[in-house]
């Protein structure tokens, strides 16, 4: 029987992920290091986290890059770090972000400014970083952009309404910058439930777990599971764009 070939995948050469640090960002560096990919680790305001990430990867070539979302001066410095480090870029992936769980009922108590702070950073930040690192990876090879959702954007549960609405204007950004970027840059959002992580102050294991239980696949979405989405998109999904994929134990069903 002749052999069927299998043509290579675009293995990303290098990449950015903001939010680095910790969580989701974490292990999406580490499985992009464990392809051979040059990770700059971008972190918030612990320095010293994404330093100790970055010493754990896989490879060399990677470095801890501060890259404050919400601060145009700190995004155009880091690109700037980027250009003369790596000079393109094949992966963004943006996981950072941040929220102020705000109880949904009590419209009181979203605030404005609670409002302004939560979509500055998880809806206009991603933003800023494309536009500012759109030269990169148009440089780069088969490019893709992960920008880190929220099912919450789908159910319309979630730490805050502002947080909600955010994530509900990040996958619309998501197709809408897909349509423009491409054909150089594909466009994905990667959708998750709750995950095991630090990002809501205050959340425990138990309260995931017994959520989790009432949804189909009944299991608490880990750090990796997402982490394996977002490369599924950057490797496999060649020829998709503009695509939400969620990574929530079914829940959106
Ligand atoms: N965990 C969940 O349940 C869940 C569910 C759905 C979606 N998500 C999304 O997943 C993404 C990652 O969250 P995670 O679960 O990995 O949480 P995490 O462990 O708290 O990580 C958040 C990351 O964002 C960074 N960050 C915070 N403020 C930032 C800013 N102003 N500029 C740049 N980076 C900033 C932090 O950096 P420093 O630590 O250096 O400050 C940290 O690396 C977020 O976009 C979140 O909305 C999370």
């Amino acid at each position: 029987m002749p052999r069927i070939d299998i043509p290579d995948l675009p293995v990303p050469r290098t990449a950015l992920v903001t939010g680095g640090s910790s969580g989701i960002g974490r292990a999406v560096a580490a499985r992009l290091a464990a392809l051979g990919c040059r990770v700059a680790v971008g972190f918030n305001s612990r320095a010293e986290a994404a330093e100790e990430v970055m010493r754990g990867l896989d490879g060399d070539g990677h470095f801890a890059l501060r890259i404050a979302i919400d601060d145009p001066a700190s995004v155009a410095g880091a690109a700037a770090a980027l250009r003369r480090r790596f000079g393109f870029l094949d992966a963004l992936v943006n996981s950072g972000g941040a929220t102020t769980p705000v109880p949904a009922g009590d419209l009181d108590a979203l605030t404005d400014d609670i409002f302004d702070r939560t979509v500055g950073l998880n809806l206009r930040g991603p933003f800023a970083v494309v536009r500012a690192m759109r030269p990169l990876l148009e440089a780069g090879r088969s490019a893709a952009i992960v920008n880190v959702s929220s099912i919450a954007a789908r159910t319309g549960i979630g730490s805050s309404l502002a947080y909600v609405a955010a994530k509900g204007g990040l996958d619309a950004l998501t197709v809408a910058l897909a349509k423009v970027l491409a054909p150089r840059i594909r466009v994905f959002s990667v959708s998750p439930a709750g995950v095991d992580t630090g990002f809501v102050p205050n959340r425990t294991r138990e309260q995931l777990e017994r959520t989790a239980e009432r949804f189909p696949l009944a299991h608490v979405t880990e750090a990796d599971d997402v982490a394996r989405a977002v490369l599924a998109c950057i490797v496999d999904l060649t020829s998709s764009t503009g695509i939400v994929v969620p990574v929530d134990e079914g829940r959106h069903l």
